[in-house]
């Protein structure tokens, strides 16, 4: 068995700042209600790149940062719940933008849990033997989805990608992992929702692509699955979280870190956080933190972090990475 060795974070994120302030001349709301309800400052719009868009840009910086040219890459995996398409996936859009010619490439549906659920994913098939490397993706363009007269949720999400290159190799790489999910609540986040309508069956009702959530139910599930399920990795590393340099939670919401971090008596300077720049990127949320942690210098060679994510699906889940 090999083990998968991260060799390379980076991120991208379109130019176009939309502050709390901005928001407030198109809602209801006001900086005030939602800097102090989740943390959120401003966040990043596209005003032109689909999702695999900005997920090539994310992924050709990573590849670079990996020393690996894109004709070397066996397997694009792209974590989206906004994909350009249904059909192709995004990540063989990808893989046509950086030329990564060779590349098996398919897309990987969980939400905000879609970085993690990715990134373990492909650590199977390295671990196997089946590819020598992968390129994972978590990216989105959420502002297409945002229902832009919804206060409730069009204050909380941003548009942005984060990418890693991980290879064969030995030694740490996905120590643990815990992943979970639980369809009887699926509704409590949906988008892109296509009825039966044919010659032989109308379901009646219009199909809908603007995201719905039940931001209580979600916050109550995070708030509950998330302390257990970083318990349960460190558990099965048989490590504390004294040994580990930062926990990179998806960033949904400081409210919900803090009170992760206040169940579980881990100190907050041990949670990045970065939502206040960029609201919830949905699956590249966990992505871009790292590719920041990266390019702050915060984390080095053998250091041990853990990322997790929750969201829609219900899908929830945590793995240790060891750089
Ligand atoms: O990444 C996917 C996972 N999603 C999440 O993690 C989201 C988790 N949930 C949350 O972060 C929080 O539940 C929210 C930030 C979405 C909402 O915070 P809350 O403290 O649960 O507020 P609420 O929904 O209970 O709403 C409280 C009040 C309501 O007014 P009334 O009924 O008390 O008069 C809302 O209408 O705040 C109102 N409200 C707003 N007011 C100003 C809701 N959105 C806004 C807004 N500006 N943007």
């Amino acid at each position: 068995m090999f083990n998968s060795k991260i060799v390379a974070f980076s991120k991208y994120v379109p130019e176009k700042i939309v502050t709390n302030n901005d928001l407030s001349e198109i809602v209801d709301t006001s900086d005030e209600w939602i800097f102090s309800r989740t943390g959120i400052k401003e966040r990043r719009v596209s005003t032109s790149e689909n999702t695999s868009e900005v997920c090539a840009k994310a992924a050709e910086a990573s590849i670079i940062k990996a020393g690996v040219s894109p004709d070397e890459i066996e397997l694009i995996i792209t974590a989206t719940m906004t994909p350009d398409y249904s059909s192709p996936s995004t990540a063989c859009i990808i893989q046509k933008l950086i030329g990564a010619k060779k590349a098996v490439s398919f897309d990987l549906s969980a939400a905000c849990s879609g970085f993690v659920f990715a990134l373990c994913a492909a650590d199977k098939f390295i671990k196997t033997g089946a590819f020598k490397n992968a390129l994972v993706i978590g990216g989105e363009v959420t502002s297409k989805v945002i229902d832009w007269s919804d206060r409730g949720t069009c204050v909380l999400f941003g548009d942005g990608a984060g990418a890693c290159v991980i290879k064969q190799g030995k030694g740490g790489g996905i120590i643990a992992e815990d992943l979970h999910s639980d369809g009887e609540r699926f509704d409590s986040l949906t988008s892109l929702y296509t009825p039966v309508n044919n010659p032989y069956h109308k379901e009646g009702g219009e199909g809908f692509n603007r995201l719905t959530m039940d931001g209580r139910e979600i916050f109550n599930f995070a708030t509950r699955k998330v302390p257990e399920s970083i318990a349960a990795v460190l558990q099965k590393a048989n490590i504390s979280s004294e040994d580990i340099k930062y926990i990179v939670p998806h960033q949904a919401n400081s409210r919900i870190v803090e009170i992760i971090s206040r169940k579980m008596k881990i100190p907050m300077d041990k949670f990045f956080m970065n939502m206040d720049r960029y609201g919830n990127t949905s699956a590249a949320s966990i992505p871009i933190a790292l590719a920041e942690l990266s390019d702050m210098g915060l984390i080095k060679e053998k250091d041990k972090l853990i990322i997790t994510g929750f969201g829609g699906g219900l899908t929830w889940g945590s793995a240790i990475i060891e750089l």
